[in-house]
């Protein structure tokens, strides 16, 4: 729906009443109200005046508002509509009112209600940011359709071949085995997608726990690099793995670690570069300057066609992904890096992406050492 913004204000005489001076001892009390709260909140006396505002609201509308009609500083059908109401009886009412500031748009919520002070009737409106929910909103009802999509291809395919194998191909043995194979690899697909799915909502869920086990990352690195053997065998690609000597353990969730540099190494021989080498490093010793205190830190690198720069801040998006056709065609998800995100949150570390297009990318898990 257009926002209809109001363009006859005029209609309401501009002329202010009273000067900030001659407030009375109620008005004083309610200006001392309304500056104890956090949110924008407004009062509107008789005749449709502004008789208070607090700074939040001052912030949000302008200052130097009081006495002045209130549909000429808020100026959106809908508000108005609801403030209407409520002086002309209704016990409450709401509405949603949009502000434009540096070109950031903020959807608010605003709250209408009656009250009186000194004697006088009064309208109170106060603002709540929703911005947030609104982003939320989008953010689930998008993985939802994200979700779906991904679920839809391989189903889709799979209902194809059963049709076919029941139909025109129940006598061809030839035919089925291939069949077979494909839905083999569509269903493969999707139970690698569930259990994704299944990761990252354990991941978030736990995230605010930090795990409190020790883990000696030299050991999860040769685990990792080992379980990874094949698949870079298979790929022609080389694993290097250089682990600096005696490093503490540090607190960690091991199954949840090797699960990042089983992703990591995993991305590293699938988008690096075929025949080259992968190098995994772990190191420790230099601060980062976004931890507090030593860290400990694992770097995959590949020599592959790198990453543009501007892919790399939503690389741990959920499903975000370069080339989908290619992730799909080497059976990737596009949420391995959304649940590494994760699992470097829980651990008070974080991921870092460097890469330099035409040479390989760097993927950085760095963890405090304590
Ligand atoms: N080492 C890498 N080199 C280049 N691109 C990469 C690398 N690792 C990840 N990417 C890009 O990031 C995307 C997201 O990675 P990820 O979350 O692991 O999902 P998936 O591997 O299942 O597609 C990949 O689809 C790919 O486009
Ligand atoms: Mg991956």
């Amino acid at each position: 729906m257009a926002t209809k913004w109001l363009t006859n204000a005029s209609q309401y005489d501009e002329t202010l009443i009273g000067t900030p001076g001659e407030k009375d001892d109620a008005m004083n009390d309610l200006d001392a109200t309304l500056a104890a709260l956090s949110i924008p909140v407004l009062a509107i006396g008789q005749a449709g005046r502004i008789v208070a505002m607090n700074a939040p609201a001052e912030v949000l509308l302008g200052g130097n508002m009081s006495g002045r009609h209130f549909a000429t500083v808020l100026r959106q059908p809908g508000v108005i509509d609801a403030i209407e109401g409520v002086q002309s009886g209704a016990p409450s009412a709401e509405a949603g009112f949009i502000s434009h500031e540096g070109g950031v748009e903020t959807r608010w919520r605003t709250n209408m209600a009656n009250a009186s002070t000194g004697g006088e009737r009064i309208t109170v409106v106060s603002f709540l940011d929703e911005t947030w929910q609104a982003d939320a909103d989008a953010m689930r009802r998008d993985f939802v359709a994200n979700v779906s999509h991904e679920l839809k291809t391989p189903l889709t395919a799979l209902l194809g071949f059963i049709e076919t194998l029941q139909g025109p191909a129940r006598d061809d043995p030839v035919a089925r085995d291939k069949f077979l194979a494909i839905m083999a690899r569509e269903a493969g697909r999707m139970d690698r997608l569930t259990q994704d799915l299944l990761s990252l909502s354990r991941v978030e869920r736990e995230e605010r726990r930090r795990p409190d086990a020790q883990v000696n990352l030299a050991d999860l690195v040769q685990a990792a690099a080992m379980a990874m053997s094949p698949a870079a065998d298979a790929a022609n690609v080389t694993l290097q793995v250089k682990c600096a000597p005696d490093l503490p353990a540090v607190r960690g969730d091991a199954d949840q670690l090797s699960q990042v540099l089983a992703n990591l190494i995993e991305n590293a021989i699938k988008y690096g570069l075929e025949d080259g080498t992968v190098q995994i490093t772990l190191s420790s010793g230099s601060t980062d300057p976004r931890l507090p205190g030593p860290v400990q830190r694992i770097d995959v690198s590949d020599q592959g066609e790198g990453i543009e720069p501007h892919h790399l801040a939503r690389l741990t998006e959920r499903f975000y992904r370069i080339d989908s056709h290619r992730s799909r065609e080497v059976g990737g998800t596009g949420l391995g890096l959304a649940i590494a995100k994760h699992i470097a949150n829980r651990h008070r570390g974080r991921l870092e992406i460097a890469s330099t297009p035409g040479e390989g990318s760097v993927f950085s898990l760095i963890l405090p050492q304590d």
